[in-house]
């Protein structure tokens, strides 16, 4: 619970214990220290997780975390239970067993329109006697629900909702959320034990990063944020848990019991007044969001206000959950056998819809990899047509049990691309065909091969049209050469008609030829020109992330043109070496090296050389400018070369500042190993210029310079 004064003690505690950390001296014993460490870490973890402010820079927190680790090895019977280093779980979850919920977990009643709200509104206040009732709104999360147990203020137990009356014992998995603490100070308000409800959410952009990481290694992608938490809250490895990055909003109080002699305190007579000693205890509740109004209208407007906002969310809801805001008055209403009369959820528009399946084609990919794409009939899906869907491999079809001719379930959550959620088998009528996967590549007719171990077909004739094709798009695209202006028809059109044939003939584009082709009027050519010219000067990065060289995403690309002075030297590169590289495993060296041991890479390299493309790694163009004076910088993650304070001072020595968190104001974020919610944040800000720790050396060397 923290106050205003409590934040500033803790503050300076935390300042203390630094400067203590330095000298090597306790506060007056190993106990209060390790008591002092784990209040200061689990107030950070506050700012950090739930309010996305934190006060610790990375380094600092870890230096503490590091602290509180040493003295509990030196004083194992001094560790708690709610020590942030007992989140850290050692080996696998064998099993999940069942427990029962203190409370069943009932599930709310639905609404979907004005009409059937001002109907629910009506029934209650028939049923409770009253003109008028007032109502807590809130959103309807979409993830997965869990009910955790507190006794004694300690976290007990977390649990999954299963059938609702029981459901699968997750503790170990719960515990790896940091925005759930481990202890929560309930006995200030004289409660003893308390059952709360909430749901566990996997954030957009973090569900994004995921998905382009698993189809980066050919795997398909999993299909929606609430697949995704749910999918991780049962993992056997509690550390991979951790990683997934998951976020908990705590929304009901389902049970409690008051320590003897103690009278409930206001705070818990509401439902919004809940919501707040929530937050107030150190949860993520949906305190802020909520609203309390009285009376049907208001709650129409709120619902429909709240559902325009819905795409800004960095999280997923499906609606919205009003609940009669009085507990009195909630337990007077009752429920029926399988809702409470006292809340609803009003669901906003379907973003599933219906629609058949009529044909598969299968795409080669610049790499090859050959992609099911399901054609569907038009649908209208949350303000878009639908028509077009990824299957990614074989696998899908296989597990979807789809066939030509199906009616299809299809799914279109917010920026998540579309899907298929499963194909409604109860209204076959027989017609339906198997869909046959080519055993030849459909563009060159060459054999497909799948290598062991993985899921995907391919057509490994590199000359394959389609390949050559693709290559040349990825290489304009934006995030690679990002040639404007140019585009995939642009190379669809100039290869079929002959004008360039792989990726150094678009330097090499006859200009007077384009200029008599229909659509190409002075104007567009000249921008297509200066365009192509303008590619010439990209930094190196751009030009290997361009090369299409398999596993090799933009990070890589990087990585890779901060250890070259030219790319030339990445032929001389033997395998270890480029593995010894940051965050490089085998399967991406492997690929690195096959492609600079191939000749006709190494041609391809020198023509585009001989043609005027940048094959030099230049040094960042904010160096140029000379001095980091009103430049404001901040750091996040473990920065591999650089002691974090040492870099920091680099800073402050030209004239720049240290931010303490993400914010517009902030210019440059620095980014290590490791680096998470503050990355997370920074990549939202469009202004924030995100830099890996060599680009910054590359930076202030620069600037040391001139
Ligand atoms: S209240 C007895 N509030 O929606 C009422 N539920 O069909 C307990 N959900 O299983 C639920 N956001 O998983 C409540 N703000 C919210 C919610 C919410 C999402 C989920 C929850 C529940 C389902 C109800």
């Amino acid at each position: 619970m923290y106050t205003k004064e409590i934040e500033i003690t803790l503050a300076q505690t935390a300042k203390d214990l630094l400067q203590r950390l330095e000298q090597q001296k306790l506060l007056n014993n190993a106990d209060e220290t390790m008591e002092a460490l784990r209040r200061v870490i689990a107030y950070n973890d506050w700012r950090y997780y739930v309010q996305s402010d934190p006060v610790l820079s990375d380094y600092e927190y870890d230096q503490l975390f590091a602290w509180l680790k040493k003295l509990e090895a030196e004083n194992p019977h001094l560790v708690s239970a709610d020590s942030p280093t007992q989140r850290v779980a050692k080996g696998l979850t064998k099993e999940f067993p069942t427990v029962q919920h203190l409370v069943p977990m009932l599930s709310l009643e639905n609404s979907y329109n004005a009409d059937d709200l001002i109907d629910w509104d009506r029934k209650a206040r028939e049923a409770a006697g009253l003109p008028e009732i007032e109502y807590c709104i809130e959103p309807k999360f979409d993830g997965a629900s869990i009910s955790l147990i507190y006794e004694n203020d300690m976290l007990t137990r977390g649990a999954t909702r299963g059938d609702g009356v029981a459901g699968e014992d997750i503790t170990t998995n719960i515990r790896q959320i940091r925005s759930i603490p481990l202890s929560a100070g309930f006995s200030k308000y004289g409660i003893h034990q308390i059952e709360i409800r909430g749901e566990v959410l996997i954030n957009k952009n973090t569900f994004k990063a995921f998905n382009e990481k698993r189809i980066a290694e050919n795997q398909p992608p999993l299909a929606n944020p609430r697949n995704a938490a749910s999918g991780s809250l049962r993992m056997v490895d509690p550390n991979e848990v951790a990683k997934r990055g998951l976020e908990a909003f705590l929304y009901h109080m389902s049970y409690h019991t008051m320590e003897r002699g103690k009278e409930e305190p206001d705070a818990i007579k509401t439902h919004s007044g809940t919501l707040d000693l929530l937050s107030t205890l150190g949860f993520r509740s949906p305190a802020k969001e909520k609203k309390v109004v009285k009376g049907v209208q208001a709650v129409i407007d709120y619902c429909l206000w709240f559902e325009q906002e819905r795409d800004n969310l960095p999280y997923e809801i499906d609606g919205m959950v009003i609940k009669v805001n009085d507990y009195a008055l909630q337990d007077k209403l009752g429920m029926t056998t399988h809702h409470p009369r006292w809340a609803i959820a009003y669901k906003f528009k379907a973003r599933q819809a219906t629609s058949k399946l009529r044909t598969v084609e299968f795409q080669v990919g610049r790499t090859g990899s050959i992609t099911p794409v399901a054609k569907i009939d038009p649908v209208h899906i949350g303000g878009v047509t639908v028509s077009s869907i990824s299957l990614f491999n074989e696998e899908v079809i296989r597990e979807k049990d789809l066939k030509l001719g199906d009616t299809v379930l299809v799914e279109r959550a917010g920026d998540v691309i579309p899907y298929i959620v499963k194909s409604v088998a109860d209204l076959r009528n027989g017609a339906e065909k198997d869909i046959v996967f080519p055993t030849h590549c459909p563009v060159c007719k060459d054999k497909l091969f799948k290598p062991e171990g993985e899921s995907v077909w391919r057509c490994i004739n590199i000359n394959c049209e389609a390949q050559v094709v693709e290559r040349m798009i990825h290489f304009v695209s934006k995030d690679a050469m990002d040639i404007k202006s140019f585009g995939e028809s642009n190379v669809r059109k100039f290869y079929s008609l002959g004008l360039m044939h792989d990726i150094p003939g678009i330097y090499q584009l006859d200009f007077d030829k384009i200029g008599e082709l229909e659509g190409f009027g002075k104007k567009s050519l000249s921008n297509l020109q200066s365009a192509i010219a303008q590619s010439k000067t990209q930094p190196l990065h751009r030009l290997i992330f361009g090369l299409g060289i398999r596993y090799v995403g933009e990070t890589t690309a990087k990585t890779l043109a901060n250890a070259v002075s030219n790319i030339m030297d990445l032929q001389h590169f033997s395998e270890e070496q480029i593995l010894a590289l940051e965050d490089i495993g085998p399967k991406v060296a492997g690929s690195i090296k096959q492609f600079f041991s191939n000749k006709d890479n190494i041609h391809m390299l020198q023509q585009l050389a001989a043609l005027g493309v940048n094959m030099e790694n230049t040094k960042s163009s904010a160096a140029a400018s000379g001095g980091l004076s009103g430049q404001t910088f901040l750091f996040t993650g473990t920065l591999a070369k650089l002691k974090r304070s040492d870099a920091e001072e680099m800073v402050e020595q030209q004239g720049g500042k240290i931010l303490s968190g993400v914010s517009s104001k902030l210019n440059y974020l620095i980014v290590g190993e490791d680096a998470g919610s503050k990355l997370e944040k920074a990549k939202k800000i469009n202004t924030i210029r995100i830099l890996t720790e060599d680009e910054f050396l590359e930076m202030v060397k620069g600037d040391n310079n001139g």
